[in-house]
């Protein structure tokens, strides 16, 4: 049987889960014309694909991200490792910033390393993401919340998104990394552009805008380095920098895409969790007025939000050898792309999946992915994401929403309304 799916469609992107539902149904590994990559969506299947780093690459996150910017992921060829256009991109940035373009192309950071190199990378940057370390943010990120909070609640009708969603994780990881409080429009600028540029947009890529933000992005990362360099700080880039040089360091390339790692993975996600979980609770009224009253019932929302529409709906993996997943062959060298999302939803692991439901039992979750790549932030989006909404809930006794459809953000990887306009009751 031929499936329909085209993950870059505005209809797909409305609600792609009945085509992940298909897809498991009736082509568990699916190869997508065109751009020739291998959709894995059944639940079992995308677990082995993590499970077995040393079968599914993910050299690939690196190879996409960099090949995205010159042609538009849908439209580039696998054959080849780096796209000629992505080169001539970067070979631009390299004139106006000092360094060699396959440096950069060279320097994947955490997310897109295998073994050896990725023990080495995560065990470093774990120092920075310990409970201990998180947990003492939540004084301060409960703060942030409640200050993002008055803001918007003196008005009747806001928008969540751009109102408090966006500026709390931004906020929070702009201090924890130590970035200046009056750049933060232009973190979420550049983040946007990256990621919208660099990680499946719908409308393909514009080189030059995005040249022009990973120019800028860098460009400020590079100049903060050296200031740690010469006056280390309490913060997150420091701690980064000193591990620079010795054994188990990082170079300033990898602090560098390190820290532009963060920015990007520690944003847009933690904003569409809030989005997406907030969406699912307002259309079930008796479970949103039970967790709106009862805080204990906060993180179950925050983990069926991440089970039933998570922020992270599949990324990229490449075959190291031949493979067969599902009896189906897939050869050396191609591009796999596990959909959690789509794994999230199989009712061979979760009873009733298309159901929201807060009472449920949610382990096993990919929200997060799953194994050595287990998502570094995952305990400080948590901690966001249970925050945010225990402060929201303390204020609102109803919450309504004022536009019928929603329009998420351009990328196929990633999912969360652009906006979210309602009117509040206040308590
Ligand atoms: C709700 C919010 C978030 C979701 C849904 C999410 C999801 C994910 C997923 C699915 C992965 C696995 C990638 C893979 O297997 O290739 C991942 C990895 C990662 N995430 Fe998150 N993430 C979130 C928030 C954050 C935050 C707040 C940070 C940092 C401040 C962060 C930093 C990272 C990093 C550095 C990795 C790579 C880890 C590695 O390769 O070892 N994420 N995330």
């Amino acid at each position: 049987m031929t499936v329909s799916y085209d993950p870059f469609s505005t209809e797909t992107r409305a609600n792609p889960y009945p085509h992940y539902a298909e897809l498991r149904q009736s082509a568990p590994v699916h190869r997508l014309e065109g751009a020739g990559f291998h959709l894995v969506s059944r639940y079992e299947d995308v677990l082995f694909v993590l499970k077995h780093p040393e079968l599914f690459s993910s050299k690939a996150m690196q190879r996409m991200i960099m090949s995205g910017m010159g042609v538009g992921i849908q439209n580039m060829d696998p054959s080849q490792d780096f796209d000629p256009k992505a080169v001539q991109v970067l070979t631009e940035l390299s004139k106006s910033l000092g360094f060699n373009p396959v440096e950069l192309m060279m320097t994947p950071s955490v997310i897109a390393s295998d073994p050896p190199r990725h023990e080495r990378l995560r065990g470093i940057v774990n120092r920075g993401f310990t409970p201990r370390r998180i947990a003492a943010l939540e004084p301060r990120v409960r703060q942030i919340a409640r200050e993002a909070l008055d803001r918007m609640l003196q008005k009747d009708a806001f928008d969540l998104v751009s109102e408090f969603t966006i500026p709390l994780p931004v906020t929070v990881i702009a201090e924890v990394l130590g970035v200046e409080p009056d750049r933060y429009a232009d973190f979420k600028r550049w983040s946007d552009t990256l990621i919208s540029g660099a990680t499946g947009s719908a409308s393909g890529t514009q080189p030059a805008l995005l040249l022009a933000a990973f120019q800028e992005f860098n460009a400020y990362f590079m100049e903060q380095i050296e200031r740690r360099r010469r006056d280390p700080k309490d913060d997150l880039i420091s701690a980064l920098v000193a591990a620079e040089g010795g054994d188990a360091a990082l170079t300033p390339m990898e602090t560098l895409m390190f820290a532009v790692l963060l920015l990007v993975a520690g944003n847009e996600t933690t904003t569409n969790l809030m989005g997406n979980g907030l969406l699912a609770l307002l259309e079930e009224p008796e479970q949103f007025d039970r967790v709106r009253t009862d805080p204990a019932l906060v993180p179950p929302f925050v983990e069926e939000a991440l089970r039933y529409d998570g922020p992270v709906q599949m990324l990229f993996r490449e075959t190291t050898q031949d493979a067969e997943i599902a009896g189906t062959s897939i050869p050396k060298g191609s591009i796999v792309l596990p959909i959690f999302a789509s794994a999230n939803r199989d009712a061979a692991q979760f009873v009733e999946p298309d159901r929201f439901d807060v009472d449920r039992d949610t382990r096993g979750h990919l929200g997060f992915g799953f194994g050595i790549h287990f998502c570094l932030g995952a305990s400080l989006a948590r901690l966001e994401a249970r925050v945010g909404f225990e402060e929201l809930f303390k204020r609102v006794s109803k919450l309504q929403r004022l536009d019928p459809e929603v329009e998420y953000v351009d990328s196929f990887l990633l999912r969360g309304p652009r906006q979210l306009r309602l009117a509040a009751d206040r308590v």
